[in-house]
């Protein structure tokens, strides 16, 4: 990969590697393999990153450093134990979203994961490649927890989108959605809205009616998820289409529902009165997928739905 192909992928894993220098194996292993297109998509993909991070790259790497941390005092404890630590949304709020400190430095973790994560990275190529092309022009587009906001710019900045919105349960989250989307000049052009998923006080009908959806690593943070996407049903238009992203075996400080395998995902989906169009797996980095289901390591499950 030469310096100037991709320049803002380069920036990204010199700023890592200058403050994390033994993590540069593992930077190697998460962008091994991909071809020449997904590598111009990535490289877009760390440059909407380091807009996002804007002026403070070095302080969102310290803060992806102090994550990766985190996520192996979880690790540990769901190798011990088998299970997720924390178990209600109580706990998951009182100990993460509430905490407006912890949050910030969560979401800025997380924004740097989307590029040097092989099953985020993933992701995106996901959304951009599989789900964004199934929406009609001009589309109508919801995010359920957009959080750093990276899918959420994605689409809005979209030349087909007509109309983007956002529902988060916590203030704190939507005010960091609301500054990095500022950061990268789109305030004002998506409505974010204070909604709680089980019980959203918007009444579905042709003005809450949107032909994507998207529901990214959130599933995971609720007691009840299939029964949120039931309820996040009543909002998809007509042929509409809702990407969900769902990690399984996927310990972190407020995961609290506990996926353990694809069946489980396609499930809890028809469960929720859902048709799977499609389902992809993505191992996280240094995994095949066969070893990752075998050793119980995090693996994302893309799914489209209607
Ligand atoms: C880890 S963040 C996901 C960020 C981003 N979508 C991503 O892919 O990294 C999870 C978000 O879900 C939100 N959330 C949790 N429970 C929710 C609920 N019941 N309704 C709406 N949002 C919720 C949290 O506040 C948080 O902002």
């Amino acid at each position: 990969m030469g310096a100037t192909s991709h320049p803002q992928l380069d920036r990204l894993q010199e700023v890592v590697t200058a403050l994390w220098p033994d993590h540069a194996r593992f930077l190697r292993n998460s962008l091994a393999g991909y071809g020449a297109e997904d590598l111009a998509a990535i490289e877009d993909l760390a440059r909407r990153v380091c807009a996002l991070a804007g002026e403070d790259l070095d302080t969102f790497v310290r803060s992806y450093r102090w994550l990766c941390g985190e996520m192996n005092k979880e690790a540990l404890h769901f190798k011990r134990r088998g299970e997720y630590r924390l178990s209600t949304f109580a706990e998951a709020n009182a100990q993460v979203y509430s905490n407006g400190a912890f949050m910030r430095r969560y979401m800025e973790g997380l924004l740097v994961s989307q590029v040097l994560w092989r099953n985020h990275s993933a992701a995106f190529l996901y959304f951009r490649q599989a789900f964004l092309p199934r929406l009609p022009q001009p589309f109508r587009y919801l995010e359920i927890g957009p959080g750093h906001g990276l899918f959420l710019s994605v689409a809005a900045e979209h030349p087909a989108c007509g109309l983007a919105e956002a529902w988060d349960v916590s203030e704190e989250s939507l005010r960091q959605t609301a500054a990095a989307l500022a950061t990268v000049g789109l305030h004002g052009r998506v409505r974010l809205e204070l909604q709680d998923i089980h019980a959203p006080t918007r009444p579905p009908g042709p003005a809450a009616a949107y032909d994507g959806i998207a529901i990214c690593e959130v599933l995971e943070h609720l007691e009840r998820p299939r029964e949120a996407l039931q309820s996040l049903r009543r909002f998809l238009a007509p042929g509409g289409t809702l990407f969900i992203n769902v990690p399984i075996n996927s310990p972190a400080p407020d995961h609290i529902y506990l996926l353990r395998d694809e069946a489980e995902v396609r499930e809890m989906v028809t469960r929720a009165g859902l048709e799977v169009v499609d389902l992809q797996l993505a191992p996280m980095t240094g995994y095949s997928l066969a070893e990752a289901q075998r050793q119980k390591a995090t693996v994302n499950c893309f799914v489209l739905a209607r």
